[in-house]
């Protein structure tokens, strides 16, 4: 099963949550308002719920996914909002310096440490100069506590593939500073948040292209 499909699955299932620890970007709402005039990317959107927020809120934000069925969800929730398919993986299909935002809320996780070199790269060109990019990813602590040796197999540092066939990286501050070397980071920290009815441990920041 590939990442679509797994996607597919989960979404075909109705996944749907919009409770105050998944619309964690609120907190960031002094920077979404900093880019009220600018295009936003919501990178990896799931059931939209982060992108319509932000539609409602009147900014143009795009909700992307490798999913058609997470966009199929995005379109049922509000069809104003702009859905565009495609993996990440394989570039971001924009011109440089398309966006004031890019919004990433659990889906930058799932590559290879060369592919994920190469998408903060290419989330860096998407970006205006002086664009956000607003992350929220897997901690490594997350590992320890409800992976690790429950037969995950090691594919290389930090990166693992469950029975079920998932994929999975988790960060530390110390490898999103590596990552974000061409940002100011201007915060970055780990911090714990009810998904889906359990705890879960993540790194979340805000750094700018500059
Ligand atoms: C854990 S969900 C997070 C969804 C949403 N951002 C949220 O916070 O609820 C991860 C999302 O990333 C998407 N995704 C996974 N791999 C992707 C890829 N290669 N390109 C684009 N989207 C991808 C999945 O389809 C899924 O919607």
């Amino acid at each position: 099963m590939d990442e679509a499909e797994r996607w597919l699955a989960r979404f075909g299932k109705g996944l749907n949550d919009s409770s105050p620890d998944k619309m964690w970007n609120v907190k960031y709402a002094d920077y979404f308002e900093q880019k009220r005039s600018s295009k936003i990317l919501d990178l990896g959107c799931g059931d939209g719920v982060h992108a319509c927020y932000m539609h409602d809120k009147r900014y143009n934000v795009t909700a992307c996914d490798i999913s058609s069925t997470a966009l199929k969800v995005v379109n049922e929730r509000n069809p104003a909002v702009p859905t565009l398919l495609f993996d990440m993986a394989q570039g971001l299909p924009f011109p440089g310096e398309s966006f004031g935002i890019v919004f990433s809320s659990l889906s930058v996780h799932y590559f290879t440490m060369s592919d994920t070199i190469t998408l903060f790269e290419n989330i860096h060109t998407v970006l205006e100069m002086g664009g956000y990019f607003i992350f929220k990813v897997n901690s490594y602590k997350e590992y320890y506590l409800t992976t690790k040796g429950k037969n995950t197999t090691r594919i290389e540092e930090d990166y693992f593939l469950s029975p079920n066939g998932e994929k999975r990286r988790y960060f530390t501050v110390d490898s999103m500073e590596k990552l974000l070397a061409r940002f100011s980071v201007l915060s970055l920290a780990e911090n714990d948040f009810t998904y889906h009815g359990k705890t879960k441990y993540s790194i979340e920041g805000v750094a700018q292209k500059i």
